[in-house]
């Protein structure tokens, strides 16, 4: 069967720099996170990895007041880890806990990062699958974890977390969390969440930045890309909100949202799209 393509509805907010994206990137996460914990007492967060949310964690580090997120009620789960330390300077629990898990009161049981020394791929993979069943399994029984909000990248060829174009991991339906062999620098053996997890979210919110982006962004947004050759194409939440956010740089191949009504100011334009 061909992947499917890209067809949902989407806002996209294009910031006019990485600092502008990284507020709004922000905001956005605090807003999820109230809402989750209004509605359920819980606040499900996914961190993706990559250099690309660095400034957003930095600044919701910081955040106070209005601004901040209640850390007390809420629980952060990994898009993607690589086979590595977890002090390994590739490893994306190690790059978030620097940049903002070990700046804010966050209760150390309530982070799950993958633990991947002393087990195989394979064993790691069933490892986090079986964290995501213990902690979504207490709340509802035997369904997809349904995260309020998973924060994603996406690569300059579309990959995102680990799931790489034309890979075996785009078709999994049946597991939550499994092995991704080596698909781009670093090349070590990683562990990824799945669609069937990243479209059962609530809200998703992808961090696009840079011009290297551009092309891979205007093919999932407006080309028709498949999933296969642009997983970013796969990710539409079912019963969800999907948000983009780029800087110029990484939208300037856009075309259609130019024409758009939208919410502006100097620095960004909201579009509601799809
Ligand atoms: C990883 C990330 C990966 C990342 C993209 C974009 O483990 O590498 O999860 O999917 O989000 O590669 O990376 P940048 O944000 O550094 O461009």
């Amino acid at each position: 069967m061909k992947s499917p393509k890209f067809t949902g509805a989407y806002d996209l907010v294009v910031c006019r720099d990485s600092d502008i994206l990284a507020i709004k990137a922000r905001d956005v996460i605090v807003q999820c996170g109230r809402e989750a914990i209004q509605q359920h007492r819980r606040f499900n967060l996914v961190l993706t990895g990559g250099s690309s949310p660095l400034k957003t964690y930095l600044l919701l580090a910081e955040s106070t007041g209005a601004a901040a997120i209640d850390w007390s009620k809420t629980y952060v789960f990994f898009s993607d880890e690589r086979c590595v330390a977890w002090d390994d300077p590739r490893s994306n629990y190690g790059s978030a806990r620097k940049s903002l898990l070990a700046r804010v009161r966050i209760p150390e049981s309530h982070v799950f990062p993958v633990q991947t020394q002393g087990l195989s791929p394979a064993e790691a993979a069933v490892a986090y699958a079986d964290k995501l069943v213990e902690h979504f399994f207490a709340f509802e029984h035997g369904v997809t974890p349904r995260f309020d909000l998973i924060l994603l990248g996406m690569g300059e060829d579309g990959h995102i977390a680990s799931l790489f174009p034309h890979a075996a991991a785009l078709k999994v339906e049946d597991s939550w969390a499994i092995w991704s062999p080596p698909g781009m620098s670093p090349l070590v053996d990683r562990i990824t969440l799945t669609y069937p997890v990243l479209n059962t979210a609530r809200n998703v919110a992808f961090l696009v930045l840079g011009e290297n982006k551009a092309i891979a962004l205007r093919d999932v947004l407006e080309g028709n890309a498949r999933s296969d050759d642009r997983p970013a194409a796969g990710v539409h939440p079912v019963d969800g909100k999907l948000t983009w956010l780029g800087d110029e740089c990484a939208a300037s191949l856009l075309t259609r949202h130019r024409t758009k009504s939208s919410e502006t100011n100097s620095d960004t334009r909201i579009l509601p799209m799809g």
